[in-house]
């Protein structure tokens, strides 16, 4: 996984930072409305990436407050740390490290991360570290996908491109949704010694494009629906897009496309 974010996907989501940023705006504001941060309180980013919930977290815990990211992506972190310099919250520090193994300087008062937890090759070890850095009675408040199934954003895009395709694919395998399960998460954050587990699913809009064509080009870049084009045929792909434009420009207002997407908000106390 660390070699995954330090090449591709790292190099895939620091050259398109701002892009994403601006599509998962609505999660972000989600989830720190539920971290209901403070002035004055200490927090942990977890798989920070980029650094843009790391830079709002800590504008909100100014003045005395302080945010740590953490993540194992270098490329991903250089443009969090650029971000920074240019103007960021002076209050956030950003370390590279394995959020899995690396025990940091709490205590916290809170843990957060949009994404950044379903990547763990050993979660309840992942989960034990992060809440050892909590102080006792710490929030841990995390957002993750609910399953692809359940997610329009997915949907829309799988239908237009699966008819062109040679097989089905299933997305349900993809790490990226090893946290959509309450079956799952509930029992892992129980034996990584939190309480109060409790798992809030909401729908946010995410803007995928200023237009049909943005949204479209945008989407196809994406891990999942990459993945469901590459199981067309190179002589449907141009067929698939023009499917995938269509089904968008049901989608499309005068400010740009808006796809539904479905979260957990995970909140758990130590
Ligand atoms: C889907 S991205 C989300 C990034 C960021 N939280 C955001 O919302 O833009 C997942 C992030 O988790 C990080 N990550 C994956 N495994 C990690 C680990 N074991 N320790 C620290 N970070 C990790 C990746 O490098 C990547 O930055």
């Amino acid at each position: 996984m660390a070699q995954i974010w330090n090449d591709d996907d790292g190099e895939r989501w620091a050259a398109d930072a701002d892009r994403r940023d601006r599509v998962l705006t609505s999660v972000g504001e989600t989830l720190l409305t539920a971290a209901g941060l403070r002035p004055g309180e200490q927090v942990l980013d977890v798989g920070c990436g980029c650094g843009a919930t790391t830079l709002l977290a800590a504008a909100q815990v100014a003045p005395g407050g302080a945010v740590i990211g953490i993540d194992v992506s270098a490329p991903m972190l250089r443009v969090a740390c650029a971000r920074q310099e240019s103007g960021g919250p002076a209050n956030a520090r950003f370390v590279h490290a394995d959020a899995q193994t690396h025990p940091l300087p709490g205590p916290f008062d809170v843990a957060i991360s949009r994404f950044g937890t379903m990547f763990f090759t050993d979660p309840v070890r992942a989960f034990t570290t992060i809440g050892g850095g909590l102080r006792p009675g710490g929030r841990l408040v995390l957002a993750t996908w609910q399953p692809p199934g359940v997610n329009p954003w997915l949907t829309l895009p799988g239908e237009a491109i699966g008819r062109h395709a040679t097989a089905p694919v299933d997305l349900r395998d993809r790490s990226m949704f090893t946290q959509s399960d309450p079956v799952v998460v509930e029992p892992l954050l129980t034996r990584a010694g939190f309480r109060d587990v409790r798992l809030e699913g909401v729908r946010v809009p995410l803007h995928v494009g200023s237009d049909v064509a943005d949204a479209a080009g945008y989407l196809a870049a994406t891990g999942p629906v990459r993945a469901q084009l590459a199981a067309v045929p190179e002589t449907g792909r141009n067929a698939a897009l023009a499917d995938l434009r269509a089904a968008l420009a049901g989608h499309a207002e005068a400010d740009g496309v808006c796809l539904e997407a479905a979260i957990w908000i995970v909140t758990a106390s130590r």
